[in-house]
């Protein structure tokens, strides 16, 4: 109705000058030609200019007036034709009604005010009324009724806005419908060919992106990286999920008959099962000393199978990168590293409130002559109080590719107790020297898992809250920066 209206009306005449006053003249809703001018002028059937005016509204004690009549008159009405003592006039009227009914009405000398209250004038006229009525329905007030009115806080200010309409370039008396959408019936029938299109908004604004948060995990994890950078560590390649038995088992020393060997407890891989390639010499040599041992040691005396260590698996821990990076520092006449790395692992384990299948190590290693167990300690102390730990014990451990290896423990004050938070040690001679590291060379390393401090950093005591597919999309998107190290 609206949209026909303003159409039809441009179609015969030069430009609508006032969107009020159209509406006001048609009986139309004002808000919902508004509403019309906005999409025709998307479309560009017209032109338009913004109108702002100053109008008046009535405020909530105006309203009652323009009704009840205002205070002045009520009393005025109330005081009989022989007078009235000011008690009883009182007594007639609301306290608030009487007092500036008095007031107004002593101004318009309407009244004779001794201990008897009579009217002076015989017929009164309600201009207050008046005026405020004729505000509520739209007419404009004359400058000194505004005043009055204002300083009696019956009106107050409203800015009216509304449009001066003309035709646009895509002026037509009627909308025609234009596509939005390019559809495969419009391709398959050819109609594209006369369909009108919509025309990009590029100005409109979009829905705000719901992506690009990062995960508690990630942020810890930046964190993290940011200490072993500052600590002067290089990042290690760890992009590959599937390494071979040999780099994450074979190579650390670790024995074919190794629980941790079975498929209990590591994913193998169905395809591919095997690796291609590995380098044969280095190969031959860990095969040596696995079975018959080397450089000061017995080896493990059993038969080594090369079928065994070819079997790909979803690396159990990031050593199996480690193992690959010393291998190759080996390569090359010596030179002192720290590497550091921060990724997936996959253990075949049954699935609680603290364990999954897949979760986080963060590793450090650092290689040097003559290295000892206090510069490890040292490291490890330096590496800790980075995070906020500064309070740190060791408990011997075994694992089978460090000697010694030292469980590293850290006083909580949450929790008022010691808890496990890393393994530690200092790879042994016999995942060293086959690699052919020269004999002084040391490396001590420790690893810890990622997952541990983010829950306690974030209060999140079920693991499968953090990570997998029953995480909350709203963690996601609302959880808080990390810092770490700030008490
Ligand atoms: N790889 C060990 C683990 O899986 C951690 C570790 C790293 C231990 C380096 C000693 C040295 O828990």
């Amino acid at each position: 109705m609206e949209e026909e209206a303003i159409l039809s009306y441009l179609e015969s005449h030069e430009e609508i000058a006032d969107s009020g006053q159209f509406a006001a003249e048609r009986g139309l809703d004002h808000d919902k030609v508004v509403n019309v001018i906005k999409s025709l002028h998307g479309y560009r059937y017209i032109d338009v200019q913004d109108i702002k005016r100053e109008t008046w509204v009535l405020t909530e004690e105006g309203h009652t007036y323009a009704v009840a009549g205002s205070p002045e008159m009520q009393l005025f009405l109330a005081i009989p034709p022989e007078g009235i003592s000011r008690e009883e006039l009182q007594k007639k009227l609301d306290p608030a009604i009487f007092k500036i009914g008095s007031s107004q009405a002593a101004k318009n000398k309407w009244l004779d005010m001794g201990k008897q209250i009579s009217r002076k004038v015989q017929h009164a006229e309600d201009r207050v009324k008046n005026v405020l009525v004729q505000i509520k329905d739209g007419k404009d007030p004359e400058a000194e009724d505004v005043k009055a009115l204002k300083t009696r806080k019956l009106i107050a200010p409203q800015i009216w806005k509304g449009y001066s309409v003309k035709k646009g370039p895509n002026y037509a008396p009627k909308r025609k419908k234009v596509a939005t959408d390019l559809t495969r019936e419009n391709m398959q029938r050819g109609d594209w060919k006369d369909l009108e299109f919509k025309e990009y908004n590029f100005c409109a604004k979009g829905q705000p992106a719901e992506g690009g948060h990062l995960h508690p995990l990630l942020k810890v994890s930046q964190q993290l990286k940011m200490i072993f950078l500052q600590m002067g560590f290089e990042e290690m390649p760890t992009n590959n999920f599937v390494e071979s038995s040999f780099w994450n088992f074979d190579a650390l020393f670790q024995p074919q008959q190794h629980p941790a060997r079975d498929s209990h407890d590591t994913f193998f891989l169905r395809a591919p099962s095997t690796i291609k390639q590995l380098p044969e010499d280095y190969v031959e040599r860990v095969k040596e000393i696995h079975e018959s041992g080397g450089y000061g040691s017995r080896g493990y005396a059993y038969e080594w199978r090369r079928d065994e260590a070819n079997k790909n698996l979803l690396r159990t821990h990031t050593t199996a990168v480690s193992s690959q990076m010393l291998y190759l520092l080996a390569r090359n006449p010596f030179q002192s590293k720290k590497y550091f790395s921060i990724d997936r692992v996959f253990r075949n384990e049954a699935v609680d409130r603290t364990h999954l299948a897949e979760f986080h190590q963060i590793e450090g290693l650092v290689c040097d002559r003559g290295l000892t167990l206090g510069d490890l300690i040292g490291v490890l102390h330096d590496f800790f109080s980075r995070l906020g730990m500064s309070n740190l014990r060791f408990k011997p451990a075994y694992n089978p590719y460090t000697e010694p290896s030292m469980e590293i423990f850290s006083y909580h004050e949450g929790f008022k107790k010691w808890v496990e938070i890393g393994n530690s040690g200092m790879f042994r001679p016999e995942m060293l020297r086959p690699m052919g590291l020269p004999e002084d060379v040391r490396v001590i390393a420790w690893g810890l898992s990622l997952e541990r401090p983010t829950m306690i950093l974030y209060g999140i005591d079920n693991i499968r809250d953090l990570f997998g597919h029953k995480v909350d999309l709203g963690l996601i998107k609302r959880n808080p920066i990390c810092r770490l190290g700030i008490a």
